[in-house]
């Protein structure tokens, strides 16, 4: 792993700081995590496996998508994101909180050529994947609801894409002046697909609780929506329906039933929030 990444890290057991040791990390309370073979840590707290985590197939299903290009303009819009001018000064690595295979990390760390890039994600597919997104990347696998494993101010920017958030936590991660960039589904985000695949359709009121879950990061929320079309073929249907929540809803059979329904290329809209938070220089000293 590389070593400016190690240095962020904390024990998820005691806190305490992290060194490596070998192909494992050891804090000063003599707890220790194996670097798995695939270049991640599993950090794993209190919660550690309480959660559901995303598998192999639904990173694999991920992974083509994202590959394909069908979510560029939310790299784009994340790289974008991540290149403020308003970071500049700002300390800290990129994290991703909920990286999924890293795919936006990856675009993040292009657009922020001098930093280092964190993945986290309780997933182990995902961390495989992501610890080789980006040769400025390490991943570690960890839960978002525990107390993350990073350092206190460790993050200049905070990544969160259709992924868990956890405001506490994130606000405690971020560095003074640092971003939280997320990306959350609108109401209207992948609508011809929702009946015929019984996908779970998106809150109207998704944006009110990211309010809401964001505490003081809210104040100064800057959105900005994405809009565009996904041109998509059987398999990418196949694909969508299966790296998301809705994977495994419909049986077998119904799924193919569905998907001869449809014509090819079959049109489909995405839709979704950029939004960026700031977290004010002067909040105080961040609890260790
Ligand atoms: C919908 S996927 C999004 C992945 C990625 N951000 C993307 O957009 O390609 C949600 C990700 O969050 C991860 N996840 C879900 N619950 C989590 C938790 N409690 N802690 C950490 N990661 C979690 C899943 O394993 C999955 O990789």
């Amino acid at each position: 792993m590389l070593t400016e990444s190690v240095n962020l890290l904390i024990c998820p057991h005691c806190g305490g700081d992290l060194r490596q040791n070998g192909a494992s990390l050891i804090c000063s309370g003599g707890h220790t995590a194996n670097i798995a073979r695939q270049g991640y840590v599993s950090l794993l707290g209190k919660h550690g496996g309480t959660h559901t985590a995303d598998t192999s197939e639904m990173i694999a299903a991920r992974e083509r998508i994202i590959g394909e290009g069908l979510f560029e303009p939310v790299a784009g819009a994340i790289e974008v994101a991540v290149s403020d001018p308003r970071l500049e000064g700002v300390e800290g690595a990129v994290v991703d909180l909920g990286s999924g295979p890293g795919h936006y990390l990856e675009r993040a760390l292009e657009g922020a050529p001098n930093r280092i890039g964190i993945a986290v994600d309780n997933s182990k597919f995902a961390a495989r994947r992501a610890a080789r997104c980006h040769p400025r990347a390490s991943a570690v696998v960890a839960d978002v609801w525990d107390e993350i494993p990073l350092r206190s101010g460790s993050a200049a920017v905070v990544l969160n894409v259709f992924a868990p958030r956890n405001g506490e936590e994130i606000l405690r991660v971020l560095a003074p002046g640092g971003h939280l960039v997320t990306v959350t589904p609108g109401p209207s985000h992948l609508k011809e697909l929702i009946e015929p695949f019984s996908m779970i359709s998106v809150d109207a009121d998704k944006e009110d609780r990211l309010r809401e879950t964001l505490g003081p990061l809210a104040d100064g929320l800057e959105d900005s929506k994405v809009d565009w079309t996904l041109n998509l073929s059987r398999a990418e249907v196949a694909d969508l329906i299966a790296m998301g929540p809705s994977a495994g809803r419909l049986e077998a059979g119904s799924l193919e039933t569905a998907l001869d329904q449809l014509e090819y290329p079959h049109p489909v809209t995405g839709s979704v929030t950029v939004s960026v938070a700031e977290k004010p220089h002067t909040s105080g000293p961040t609890p260790s």
